[in-house]
């Protein structure tokens, strides 16, 4: 008390003076404990971080280093700890978990039905005490399966002792497979379709929609963790004020993909096209060392185009992390978080069947509007940066898997012919990107707060009340493109 009442009569250099002191002394202190093995524990209360990773708002941290000489059932299994904090609501977009589940609601899945999609699905996955069994049935693209498996146990391990019981069968190629016309006939068994998990889905399926890869990283194509990339992509939305950015809509990818991307190459050759359309084959720029995919240097238009490769592309929260309007050509599958995405307000939507036009029309109506665009450029950048952050989409896995199990009419067992997967097996095993990449996303300490608190499932009349929300602001936009070009038929008739 003293100590405080006495600073009050020094003056305010002196008062800085004595703070940096007090600083550099705790900063002795904290390299001091470094050194003594539990130094881990006070340094990360005192400094808050190592590794990157906030450790003021957590108890404890795992270790990093990872003994690879140990099999998966000799890892000891991570305790449940105690939190008081009461849990926040989670963004909107997790209702439509409960529409996912939707097709189970009144049967509950069965083990049948579950293993009525072995013949589709990639791997199985069966989660006991918190433990992770999984049976590989055909081999997927890439890593796609092994890092969703890494993305499960690091679930597990932010929150230890609290995901349920499942067993559940995962899809990990590009198209939705089960189509809802095979399972309309409400009088059979065949009316319920196999519960199946995988990136994306689309009107006609009943796919039960998973985040991507992605989110862990994508080592084959250098595609960093979103955790890394989320803020790199700030920063790079930053180096170029929009105003100063190129006026046109750009697009990079692979143009091999879809007849959507095909299409849109044309639109780089129109003449007064407002287009600028870059093909990028993936093995050339392995070679090169990555070295023009880097997406954070990617923020240098005012406008960035959308459009689906094969089907939903991981593409989209890059592009709209840019701050600048997203130019979304009219999708038609959709992943975990875009189907809460409106056009207008994060995004400005393109017509499909006229997409050059319509990517003319909407640079040229952004160059006139700047304040209008620019804000539908940080709406978008804004959904992105906060509903997507890592927790959430660890809160997604939870609620899902959670809600999933409370709908499972039985009690899983390790299936025949499946083994264990640790993070211990998935680290040791690797080595380059991969190997990087994992430790970058690996989580490292559990949640010091509980997942989110689940919004409760939209009723028929939200659902409808969403989607006539969705076409009066696209139609807003076909009309708006509509009447552009019919004044400007006028303007050449009168020329
Ligand atoms: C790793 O595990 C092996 C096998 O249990 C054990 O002999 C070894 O001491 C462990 N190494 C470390 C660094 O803990
Ligand atoms: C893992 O270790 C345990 C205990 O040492 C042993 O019983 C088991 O056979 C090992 N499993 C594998 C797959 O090596
Ligand atoms: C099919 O339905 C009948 C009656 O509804 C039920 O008894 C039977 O267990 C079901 N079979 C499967 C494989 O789900
Ligand atoms: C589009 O046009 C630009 C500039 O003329 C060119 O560099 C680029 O290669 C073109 N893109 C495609 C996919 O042809
Ligand atoms: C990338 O590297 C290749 C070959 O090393 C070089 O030709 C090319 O100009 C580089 N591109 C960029 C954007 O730096
Ligand atoms: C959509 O537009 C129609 C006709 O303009 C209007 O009656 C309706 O209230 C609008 N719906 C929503 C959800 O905005
Ligand atoms: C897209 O353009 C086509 C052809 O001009 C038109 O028929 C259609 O109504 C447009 N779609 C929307 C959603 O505006």
């Amino acid at each position: 008390m003293q100590m405080i009442y006495r600073n009050r009569t020094r003056t305010p250099q002196t008062t800085v003076a004595f703070f940096l002191v007090i600083l550099i002394i705790i900063a002795l202190i904290t390299r001091w404990i470094d050194i003594i093995p539990f130094g881990y524990f006070f340094q990360s209360i005192i400094t808050g971080s190592r590794n990157n990773f906030k450790l003021q708002e957590s108890p404890q941290i795992y270790s990093s280093d990872f003994n690879c000489s140990l099999n998966c059932s000799e890892t000891s299994p991570l305790p449940k700890i105690t939190i008081n904090s009461l849990p926040e609501s989670c963004p909107e977009y997790f209702r439509w978990i409960h529409e996912d589940l939707k097709p189970w609601k009144e049967t509950g899945i069965t083990q049948e039905m579950v293993e009525k999609a072995k013949d589709v699905a990639n791997i199985r996955i069966t989660i006991l005490n918190g433990r992770l069994y999984t049976e590989k049935y055909k081999q997927g693209f890439q890593t796609r399966d092994v890092i969703t498996i890494w993305g499960i146990l690091q679930l597990l391990r932010l929150y230890p002792g609290r995901l349920p019981d499942v067993d559940l069968m995962f899809e990990c190629d590009d198209k939705p497979v089960i189509k809802k016309k095979d399972y309309n006939n409400k009088n059979t068994n065949a009316s319920i379709p196999p519960p199946l998990f995988h990136y994306c889905g689309d009107e006609s399926s009943y796919d039960i929609v998973f985040p991507d890869w992605s989110f862990w990283g994508w080592p084959e194509v250098n595609i960093k963790p979103w955790e890394i990339l989320k803020e790199e992509l700030k920063e790079g939305s930053n180096i170029i004020k929009w105003e100063d950015r190129e006026p046109y809509a750009y697009w990079k990818g692979n143009t091999k993909l879809g007849a959507a991307r095909h299409d849109l190459v044309k639109c780089n050759k129109s003449e007064d096209g407002k287009a600028r359309i870059f093909n990028l084959v993936w093995k050339k720029e392995k070679k090169q060392g990555f070295n023009s995919s880097d997406l954070a240097s990617q923020c240098t238009y005012r406008y960035k185009i959308y459009v689906e490769g094969l089907t939903w592309s991981v593409s989209e929260k890059y592009i709209l992390a840019c701050d600048s309007m997203c130019l979304i050509v009219k999708p038609r599958y959709y992943d975990f978080f875009t189907r809460s995405l409106l056009p207008t307000i994060h995004y400005w939507p393109i017509n499909e069947t006229n997409k050059c036009r319509s990517i003319k029309f909407a640079v040229e109506w952004g160059n006139k509007h700047t304040n209008e665009a620019q804000e539908i450029g940080k709406a978008g950048s804004k959904f992105v940066q906060e509903n997507l952050r890592m927790k959430y989409v660890y809160d997604y896995i939870f609620h899902l898997l959670n809600e999933y199990a409370k709908l499972m009419k039985y009690e899983p067992i390790v299936p025949e012919g499946a083994e264990e997967i640790c993070s211990e097996t998935l680290i040791c095993s690797v080595k380059g990107a991969k190997r990087r990449f994992r430790k970058h996303s690996m989580v490292k300490s559990p949640s010091n707060s509980l997942p989110c608190t689940l919004p409760p499932s939209y009723d028929s009349q939200d659902l409808r009340g969403l989607q006539e929300r969705r076409e009066n602001l696209t139609k807003q936009v076909a009309m708006w493109e509509e009447s552009e070009r019919a004044n400007t038929r006028g303007q050449s008739i009168l020329k």
